[in-house]
């Protein structure tokens, strides 16, 4: 059954098919209204949303289905204990396709080996977050006209920002593609995201200095500092305010530069930024559910001629996973599995390194 977990779960063809069908969705609402109906979308969120789950259930609305679900994992059976795994194969009997987000890293990948309908990653802990890329890419793609030949500053939590490391991953496969990771040293990216930048061969720097960095972007990804991930608070109140984009700051930068934000902004972009027209923020929330449509529109149309789950270098159960954050922490897998990339062997779930 095919879930999308991480976004190199689907080729750079598939992400230009997609969003193709979303910029037909936008131009065409009246012949998508009925494709999903008599489906029903399972949304199970374990962690606080707005974007994500709002705009998969509108999504879901506006292509005829169904939707169920949770907001917070109080008012499901995780609060008596119950595993994602087993929280997987119980929706999977009532419900066509399964969006959740879960606080640990590897929680989808976890359902999805459980489940028996298409699992979609809403962000795993600090790990990943797959369809905010896809609303990332479609917003790229209407703002700048391509994906190829981009420098793209990301200014923030680029340790613990799911968003930054998907979106790191699908602009790693395109031409031309360069980074400028804007943090400060605390929360820079972490080493599975920098080793997939140097294996690939894309050129990055790291710097805490944004204004520097400025003139020479074509986007700007800002995003907040992730409060909920930090083990110790003080180093929060210390880093909350790193970066704050205001008007002035954007005089250095080049007039048709895009500033995106996945949001919830907290401090980061000061609203009287929002009146610039290089703003993009509000229409990449938009873009979202357009790229979600799309993507439940695939999945569900796969699901009718299930194939196999393609499972080549994975290696099964010989050790385990010590990241605290990872789903394997706290539930039991029959096997974990790891994979083998770059000469490194890494949790499946969460991309830890393994010691062996
Ligand atoms: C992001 C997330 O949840 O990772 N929000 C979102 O889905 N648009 C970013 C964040 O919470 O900072």
């Amino acid at each position: 059954m095919r879930s999308v977990i991480d976004i190199l779960d689907l080729s750079t063809d598939e992400l230009e098919a997609l969003t193709d069908t979303a910029l037909d969705i936008i131009a065409h609402p009246e012949r998508y209204a009925r494709a999903c109906e008599g489906k029903k979308l399972a949304t199970l969120f374990f962690e606080p949303s707005t974007r994500t789950r709002l705009s998969f259930e509108a999504a879901m609305y506006e292509l005829g289905g169904h939707v169920l679900g949770f907001s917070e994992a109080a008012s499901s059976s995780a609060s008596k204990g119950e595993s994602v795994a087993d929280t997987a194969r119980i929706v999977s009997c009532y419900a066509d396709i399964i969006a959740m987000r879960h606080p640990r890293e590897g929680a989808a990948l976890a359902a999805a080996r459980h489940a028996s309908v298409p699992v979609i990653n809403g962000g795993d802990g600090g790990h990943c977050h797959p369809t905010q890329t896809l609303a990332d890419l479609l917003t790229i793609r209407r703002e700048k006209g391509r994906f190829d030949h981009l420098t793209i500053g990301l200014c923030g939590d680029l340790k613990y920002g799911r968003t930054v490391h998907s979106l790191i991953n699908a602009m790693s496969r395109y031409e031309g593609t360069r980074f400028v990771l804007i943090s400060p040293e605390e929360l820079r990216v972490p080493d599975y995201v920098r080793q997939t930048l140097e294996s690939k061969g894309v050129p990055y720097e790291q710097t805490a200095d944004l204004d520097g960095a400025m003139p020479e972007l074509d986007i700007l990804y800002m995003t907040r500092i992730q409060r909920e991930r930090f083990s110790d608070p003080a180093v929060y109140e210390r880093l909350k305010d790193s970066y704050i984009l205001t008007p002035d700051k954007l005089d250095g930068a080049k007039g048709d530069m895009a500033v995106l934000h996945p949001l919830p902004r907290v401090n980061e972009i000061s609203v009287a930024v929002d009146a610039d027209p290089r703003a993009a923020y509000f229409r990449q929330a938009l873009n979202g559910k357009y790229m979600r449509m799309a993507l439940i529109l695939k999945l569900l149309d796969e699901a009718k001629n299930p194939a196999p789950a393609p499972e080549e270098g994975l290696i099964y159960g010989k050790y385990r996973c010590s990241n605290p954050r990872c789903i394997t922490a706290v539930e039991q897998e029959p096997e974990q599995i790891f994979r083998l990339t770059g000469g490194v062997c890494r949790c499946a779930y969460c991309e830890s390194p393994v010691r062996i």
